[in-house]
């Protein structure tokens, strides 16, 4: 079931220069949404009619509260415009949309959560409704945003390009400087670092599901605007495609071609 809603914004803070963390009162959305979907957000200027993807960074199913973190793209963006809400301002938007992560795992198994730069978000809703061992890793250029929320979940690692914070470099580099090891592999984060991991995890033969990020007009599944290449041909196009909004955004890594 998706919804659309107009939301009132509780809050908004900028978290690091240019990110911005905003909750909003839903009605219905946050108490059915699962770590790894995401919603749509409408700007409000004419100018922009498409809705923008931003995924769910955390959701209180009691108070119907959603979180969204999100990076301004530049100036005159849709994501531009919603950092100058203020809290009581509306905002339109519908959801949930997408697949998300598989929550359903045996409490035995290690799932390693791998974040990278604007790609930390859904993996924090991710880490803190996963009912089994994790191991966190984060990766960013210099400022580590949400590192701090997600210590309660398990054991961090967080890796900066700039070496101002954990091992110097990138996701790749702490997990072997780290020695990680897992059961199965949850990440999103730009493509590089998806590719890196997809290799690593079919290299020691563990699964890798990945949050593809790719331009989306419709959001559900009808323009094909946002297919990304896949191995086996695909039942709705007949082409080897998946609608990232429709049959993901997550997908197992051997699914698709990154
Ligand atoms: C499933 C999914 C989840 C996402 N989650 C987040 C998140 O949690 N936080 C965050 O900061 N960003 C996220 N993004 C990226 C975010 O959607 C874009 O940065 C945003 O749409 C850019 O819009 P804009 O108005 O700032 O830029 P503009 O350049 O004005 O956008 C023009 C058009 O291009 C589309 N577009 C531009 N860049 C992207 C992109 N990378 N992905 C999809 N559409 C794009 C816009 O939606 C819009 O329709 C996500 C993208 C997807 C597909
Ligand atoms: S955005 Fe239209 S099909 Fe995915």
């Amino acid at each position: 079931m998706k919804y659309l809603e107009n939301c009132r914004i509780v809050s908004q803070e900028e978290i690091s220069p240019g990110i911005f963390d905003m909750n909003l009162q839903t009605a219905d959305i946050a108490g059915i949404c699962r770590p790894g979907q995401f919603v749509m957000v409408y700007p409000q200027d004419g100018k922009r009619i498409l809705p923008r993807p931003i995924s769910i960074c955390g959701a209180d199913p009691e108070s119907r509260t959603l979180r969204l973190v999100y990076r301004v793209t530049g100036p005159n963006t849709g994501t531009g415009e919603f950092s100058g809400y203020v809290s009581g301002d509306m905002i339109r938007i519908s959801g949930p949309m997408g697949n998300g992560f598989d929550m359903d795992i045996s409490g035995d198994e290690t799932v390693l959560i791998a974040g990278g730069g604007i790609g930390i978000p859904p993996m924090l809703f991710t880490a803190r409704n996963l009912n089994c061992k994790k191991v966190i890793v984060l990766g960013y250029r210099s400022d580590t945003f949400l590192a701090g929320e997600f210590g309660q979940n398990g054991d961090v690692f967080i890796a900066t390009e700039d070496g101002s914070c954990g091992t110097p470099g990138n996701v790749l580099d702490a997990i072997r400087e780290n020695g990680l090891k897992a059961d199965r592999v949850y990440a999103c984060g730009p493509k590089p670092m998806l590719r890196a991991l997809a290799s690593w995890a079919e290299a020691n033969g563990i699964p890798c599901y990945i949050s593809l990020e790719e331009r989306m007009a419709c959001g559900i599944g009808a323009c094909l605007s946002c297919v990304c290449g896949s191995r086996e041909t695909d039942a709705h196009t007949n082409v080897r495609n998946k609608r990232v909004c429709k049959d993901g955004p997550v997908f197992l890594s051997t699914e698709v071609e990154l």
